[in-house]
């Protein structure tokens, strides 16, 4: 198993010898490496059994660092970046022939983000290079929102896991390219469309189907906990799969099952997508067979959660 800890010169000293570290991150823990050094990228892709077409978002600690590795900033980045980073945003931009090509998977873009996590950001600061990162669960599972999580799939596999307890977003980052200047998301996530959209006028939703940007709907789905999990009315599943051993995930109201989360009891949708995840694995260290889940409202972190949701499903909507 990894040692977890909050040690961030033992976390630059494994950074720097081109080895792997988890790395909390407000959005989700990150399994990072050199960004610069594409033998530490293999070893990413390698850990997290990852299809190399899929490329990695690179972090560093703010625009000034960020526009060593990217050319041409479109102004509406420079607008989001000066509005939420750091944040639940990354940002896919020309980038420059420093970032190997491992990282962005060939592609003449990479993804960029500046996290908003104090111990992540200090280590950042402290390291000569920006970290690449992607969630740190192995390829199409949960991503982690607590170090246990990433000791319980990947510890084996790493040697030290910056411990920056629980995400307070549990999201994964909202990204947003430019084509032809206009404003594209990739991904919805823990940044809301609503405040983006205020900012720079409409946006165009390209959400890819799988994780692969180049060829949407060939994986099989993401996010997905081993566990099936359907989706619908949660009374109407309860009929359905009656003598079954089912868990039920609700958005905020209690069914009185001997198996269930109810994301959040109050009805508020940021702690709800701040426990998706931990529920999702907690199912599957569970005696049960099926996952009943509702979707939650269709508004703010509403649409990133219904669209986990969607993913992780067996009846995919
Ligand atoms: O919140 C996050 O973004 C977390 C934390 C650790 O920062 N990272 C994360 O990374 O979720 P990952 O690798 O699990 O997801 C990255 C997504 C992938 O779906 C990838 O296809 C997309 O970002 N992506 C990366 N670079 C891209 C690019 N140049 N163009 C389009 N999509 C890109
Ligand atoms: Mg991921």
């Amino acid at each position: 198993m990894a040692v977890i800890g909050t040690d961030i010169t033992r976390a630059q000293i494994l950074l720097d010898a081109g080895e792997l570290v988890a790395i909390p991150t407000e959005t989700v823990y990150g399994l990072a490496c050199n960004a610069l050094n594409a033998v530490a990228a293999a070893k990413v892709f390698a850990v997290k059994e990852r299809p190399a077409f899929n490329p990695l978002i690179v972090h560093v600690p703010d625009m000034r660092h960020a526009s060593l590795y990217v050319s041409a900033v479109p102004e509406k980045a420079k607008v989001l970046a000066e509005n939420f980073w750091p944040g639940p945003l990354t940002l896919v931009l020309k980038k420059k022939s420093l970032i190997p090509d491992l990282v962005s998977a060939g592609l003449d873009t990479v993804g960029i983000r500046c996290p908003d996590h104090p111990l992540t950001r200090k280590l950042l600061e402290t390291l000569a290079y920006p970290l690449a990162a992607p969630s740190a669960n192995p390829f199409g599972y949960v991503s982690p929102t607590a170090a246990t999580h990433v000791n319980d799939q990947l510890g084996s596999k790493i040697e030290y896991i910056l411990d920056g307890g629980i995400s307070s977003i549990g999201l994964e980052s909202t990204i947003i390219g430019f084509e032809d200047d206009v404003p594209v998301v990739y991904r919805l996530g823990g940044l809301s469309l609503k405040p983006i959209q205020k900012l720079i006028g409409q946006v165009t939703l390209m959400l890819h189907s799988s994780s692969n940007p180049s060829s949407p709907g060939q994986l099989k789905s993401h996010y997905s906990p081993i566990k099936p999990l359907v989706t619908g009315n949660i009374k109407t599943l309860i009929e359905q799969h009656y003598g079954r051993r089912v868990g039920v995930l609700s958005f905020k109201d209690n069914y009185y099952m001997d198996h269930q989360f109810i994301l959040s009891a109050n009805g508020s949708l940021s702690e709800a997508a701040r426990n998706l995840f931990s529920a999702l694995r907690k199912f599957d260290e569970m005696d049960i067979d099926i996952i009943l889940a509702e979707y939650v409202p269709d508004t703010g972190l509403g649409l990133a959660i219904n669209d986990r949701l969607s993913r992780a499903s067996v009846n995919r909507r």
